[in-house]
């Protein structure tokens, strides 16, 4: 992130004494691109090394589906099974080198720490709320926020009423938008967001309890457990550029035109070959030509997720909320037959939807075969008898 936060107690300078009740404390840098890119200093009451046990290493296993056929796939989530918690209970839909795009409705309770070892985080939340307790302190959470969990963060969910997630994991790092920021990290104007829309932690509660306390590391595609004889959130003060912190889909300014904005406009995050957009309720093209939903375009480098959060596009045919529209690189997509004409005079729309497009092509799981309506690719397709299908009716297809 950046901008610098700190929270507790840091000493005058860095990597000076300091020390809590007469002990000298332990300090951390954790930080990125060596030791020239953002980083945060800890304070620990323990070694961050200190462990008593070394545990089991589980090997990550994707159940990968390699469809017969090439086609525009659309995936219906809302009913999913609940189950698991907020890291066991990830579904993995799709992925390749960059980004695995998981579904997640925990039910069970984290009786542990967990901490990437080997990417960031975004964890889009569509339903619930709570308090992500990280290392950094409590960051709370609700329905709509985007959080944003930097590799290395230790952090454990407790979640409030039923959840619902969209998680984005990536071994490169997540970044507001370059074209965002001026030469010094300020968010400029005319972006669509900032500063004060991203929240960091708010309050740092140093734990000082001994006991066993197992913390879940994903790293060399797998998760290693420790069992620490303390608890990890012993940090009495941190300062920094790096930390978790939420953003709020609905803090999403939309940008719009006299005629239609292309999917850049609804950027949020950059990845490494990868974007996340907000496409948020707004007004629509003003022109008196204007075609308020977008013209047709091949994907020729990147394939398109979009996941359906809420809005109009709920009394639609085929369109819920909570599903998913895959459009793969190398087809053109677009708005089903009919649908510019009718289009001709809306003004605003009140789509809620989170997209994903990446740069390399994804690869597809047997939980995201077992999704797949299988009749998407058709619905472009008319053949005079009956209505077209109406699915993808969204301003931003
Ligand atoms: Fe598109």
């Amino acid at each position: 992130m950046p901008f610098y936060q700190r929270l507790g107690d840091v000493p005058r300078k860095r990597h000076i004494q300091f020390r809590d009740n007469g002990t000298l404390l332990t300090e951390e840098v954790m930080g990125l691109e060596g030791f020239s890119g953002n980083e945060s200093i800890l304070y620990h009451l323990q070694s961050p090394c200190r462990v008593q046990e070394v545990g089991e290493f589980e090997p990550i296993v994707r159940d990968e589906w390699v469809p017969d056929t090439h086609q525009h796939r659309m995936m219906h989530t809302k009913g999913i099974e609940a189950g698991g918690d907020e890291v066991t209970g990830r579904r993995l839909l799709m992925w390749n080198q960059d980004v695995e795009i998981s579904l997640c409705c925990p039910t069970e309770q984290m009786e542990y720490f967990f901490r990437n070892g080997e990417g960031d985080e975004v964890i889009f939340v569509h339903e619930g709320s709570g308090t992500l307790e990280t290392i950094f302190g409590e960051l709370p959470y609700k329905d709509g926020d985007y959080i944003v969990v930097p590799r290395g963060t230790t952090y454990r969910f407790r979640p409030e009423g039923e959840q619902r997630y969209l998680i984005f994991e990536t071994p490169g790092l997540i970044e507001i938008p370059r074209r965002y920021r001026n030469q010094y990290g300020q968010i400029i104007e005319g972006a669509p967001y900032y500063h004060r829309d991203i929240h960091a932690p708010t309050e740092l509660n140093t734990h000082r309890e001994k006991g066993e306390f197992p913390v879940r590391v994903r790293v060399r595609d797998g998760y290693q457990t420790y069992v620490l004889d303390y608890h990890p959130f012993d940090v009495v003060g941190w300062d920094g550029y790096l930390f978790p912190w939420t953003f709020s889909i609905h803090d999403f300014e939309p940008i719009t035109g006299r005629i239609h904005q292309p999917p850049p406009s609804h950027q949020t995050f950059a990845g490494r070959n990868f974007v996340i957009c907000s496409f948020c309720p707004r007004k629509l093209d003003f022109d008196p030509l204007a075609i308020p939903i977008p013209y047709h375009h091949s994907n020729l480098q990147s394939e398109e997720m979009i996941y359906y959060v809420s809005g109009n596009f709920g009394s639609r045919k085929g369109v819920d909320v909570g599903s998913i529209t895959l459009h793969p690189s190398g087809l053109p997509h677009g708005p089903q037959p009919g649908l510019a004409e009718k289009s001709i005079g809306m003004h605003e729309t009140g789509e809620l939807a989170v997209m994903c497009d990446t740069f390399h092509p994804l690869r597809l799981t047997t939980f995201a075969r077992d999704l797949d309506d299988g009749k998407y690719a058709l619905s472009w397709y008319e053949t005079g008898e009956g209505e077209a299908s109406e699915a993808g009716l969204t301003s931003h297809l």
